[in-house]
């Protein structure tokens, strides 16, 4: 067969492994991990599913090698809990049945510990070790570690490597990027040691030296062993690229792979895990430049998941893998869909965060976009109907359109209909933004997804009660979604007032002063795009802050995006009244005045109430999602369309 994909697709040896292509599954930390630091049954289904989807290599993260100094909470190997080694073993036999590489990520987190912790109380009784003495900038203490303790850190490395190796594991992974504590030994600006281990670049990194060559000597010569290092630190005081380049160097003798991303957690999480602000493989530069220095195979990582774009990479020699995070969260299958020349199927990572952002919230992972993830445990396929049965979506969003493609695959006989003359709902709106793109794009793969299921769409076709009765369906999805809320206060009807889909899909021009009623995320996106075109954005938003319906790891990025961009803010700001050129408006100073050329409302979304009501009778299952419940997110759309179509 001839590939699309041929670079993606080939083999790559590594030590004494083979990956059967060059797509491999970032390390995704899990949050089914119990008391005693033993991964789950759903933790096991995590790292299952991407070497279900093809992935060459899946990296289990992030074992904790020294809980004395390390208090992150997350696995722990250690012969002393029993049933912790087989509990290790299982995991990797379900990475490895589906003919994946199963690998495990070694890690400290050093003054960083317990940074993750959900009971961020807890961290008071924790120590955090670094290389030197100091204060964090969140006011707690760091004690530099002390020569014996680098010899106990050291020596946990040598011990977690060999009981990894031992449940089976075939590779491992030595995290020294990120700001976690090798990284913050061969950090200018965490290291002020001067002893062995401080200073000159090759004292800096004696202490990864010390844990490689332990590492190596307790797996032997042939193990394979990754470097993950961030190429640059990316922030004032860090490493750049050129002393990342030096670092590679002085560290390859010792490992199978470089495996090159960026930055810093504590002072980038945005360059850490590029957001949808970031271009898609922002960090390649990094690993083509790292792999001018070295002659061992080099890895990149960061806002990947295009077939076109990595298959580029590794054709042009930038780097010999392509490694995925959120990528293959999003859609695990990725691998299997380019060794199937299914480029144009990949289900693309939004970068919205929820990810990650639902862990400190709920202790949870969801997708936004994967109804699957969270569902390890209850089963992830989509199993076929007993018979097939005929039914019918009403709306073409994106709730509509999860819901029919799944309803095919389990081989229903699925009509979908759309009152307009285009898929894709309120998603069609984000092609105005150039960082929403993705979302965007999300509509246009599930329409081909839902053509390729067989699934008979209808354009143009308004569905009310009497249509249902006269199509006899056995099941109904009611996907009618919602419409935009009026200004909310009387209006001068000479002012220029546009709904969202006036500017972005009517292509109205908004002039220069554009006012924005509505901070939420649509009103901060719009107020943030029309900025970054030269408008005067002028946002105007009734609470306390802007975006508060973003989630926790996606409104902080957005906010400094906005600040950046110069949107001038009104937050606990009422509108008073609006003249044909003026707002009138109040806040805690008094009462103001601001000429504006348009208004842009973006006050929210209303159900279409009425659409639901008239087809609650329409079939012997009826089945309402989506922003025809509550005006809600994609999150919530896609989760309960996969679910509806599953009940089927
Ligand atoms: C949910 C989630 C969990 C992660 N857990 C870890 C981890 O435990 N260890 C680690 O080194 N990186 C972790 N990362 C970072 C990823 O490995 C990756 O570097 C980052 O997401 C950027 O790649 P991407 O743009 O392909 O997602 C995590 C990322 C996500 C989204």
């Amino acid at each position: 067969m001839k590939r699309d994909y041929p670079n993606l697709c080939k083999p790559i040896q590594i030590g004494n492994v083979t990956f059967r292509n060059r797509m491999c599954s970032a390390p995704l930390g899990a949050t089914d991990i119990l008391p005693d630091g033993t991964p789950g049954p759903r933790t096991l289904g995590w790292y299952e599913s991407r070497a279900r989807g093809g992935a060459a290599a899946v990296t289990v993260s992030e074992l904790v090698v020294h809980p004395e100094t390390d208090g992150s909470q997350m696995l722990r190997l250690s012969l002393a809990t029993p049933g912790q080694l087989g509990a290790f073993t299982y995991v990797a036999d379900a990475i490895k049945r589906h003919g994946a590489v199963a690998s495990i990520e070694l890690s400290h987190s050093g003054q960083y510990a317990g940074t993750y912790m959900v009971d961020k109380k807890k961290k008071d009784e924790l120590c955090q070790y670094g290389p030197s003495d100091g204060v964090r900038p969140d006011g707690m203490k760091v004690k530099a570690l002390t020569k014996e303790q680098i010899d106990d850190i050291v020596a946990a490395y040598a011990d977690a490597a060999t009981l990894a190796k031992r449940a089976g594991f075939q590779m491992v992974m030595v995290h020294c990027g990120h700001g976690w504590l090798i990284n913050q030994f061969l950090s200018p600006w965490f290291n002020k040691r001067d002893d062995e281990y401080g200073g000159p670049l090759e004292n800096r990194v004696r202490f990864a030296r010390e844990v490689l060559s332990a590492i190596r000597e307790a797996v032997g010569p042939q193990f394979p062993i990754e470097l993950r290092m961030s190429g640059s630190e990316l922030f004032d005081g860090g490493y750049d690229l050129d002393e990342g380049c030096r670092i590679a160097k002085a560290l390859e003798d010792l490992v199978n792979i470089i495996h090159v991303s960026a930055g810093s957690y504590q002072f980038g999480f945005s360059i850490t895990h590029p957001s949808m602000f970031r271009e898609h493989g922002c960090n390649v530069y990094l690993a083509e430049e790292i792999k001018k220095h070295v002659s061992i195979p080099v890895a990149t990582v960061g806002g990947l998941s295009d077939a076109a774009q990595m298959e580029e990479i590794v054709a042009s020699g930038k780097a010999d893998i392509v490694v995925m995070g959120r990528g293959l969260i999003a859609d695990p299958e990725i691998p299997n869909k380019v060794m199937a020349n299914r480029g144009d199927e990949i289900i693309k990572c939004l970068r919205c965060f929820v990810c990650m952002a639902e862990r400190p919230v709920t202790q949870t992972r969801r997708c936004a976009v994967n109804p699957r993830v969270g569902r390890e445990f209850e089963g992830m396929s989509v199993a076929p109907a007993g018979y097939s049965k005929k039914v019918l979506v009403v709306g073409g969003g994106i709730a509509g359109l999860v819901a029919a493609r799944t309803a095919a695959l389990r081989g229903h006989d699925v009509t979908l209909c759309e009152m307009g003359s285009e898929l894709g709902g309120i998603l069609r709106t984000e092609q105005a933004l150039p960082f929403k793109l993705d979302m965007y794009n999300l509509g246009v793969t599930y329409a081909l997804l839902c053509e390729r299921a067989g699934v008979d769409i209808r354009l143009n076709t308004k569905v009310d009660a009497a249509f249902a009765d006269e199509f006899g369906a056995d099941a109904v999805i009611v996907a009618v979604g919602s419409e935009a809320r009026t200004l909310p206060m009387p209006f001068d009807e000479a002012a220029r007032v546009l709904s969202i889909d006036d500017l972005y899909l009517g292509g109205e021009e908004p002039g220069d002063e554009v006012v924005i009623i509505g901070g939420g995320l649509t009103g901060c996106e719009c107020a943030l795009q029309l900025a970054r075109e030269g408008k005067k954005a002028h946002l105007f938003e009734i609470r306390d802050g802007l975006a508060i319906d973003a989630n926790i790891r996606n409104r902080p990025i957005l906010l400094a995006e906005i600040e950046d961009a110069n949107v001038d803010v009104h937050v606990s700001t009422v509108t008073e009244q609006i003249d044909a050129n003026k707002i009138v408006f109040s806040d805690a100073d008094g009462q103001h005045e601001l000429p504006f050329d348009s208004i842009v409302c973006a006050v929210g979304q209303r159900s279409r109430a009425a659409d639901v009501e008239e087809l609650r009778d329409a079939a012997p299952f009826v089945r309402i999602v989506g922003d025809a419940v509550r005006p809600a997110n994609i999150t919530t759309a896609v989760y309960e369309a996969f679910h509806a179509a599953l009940d089927i």
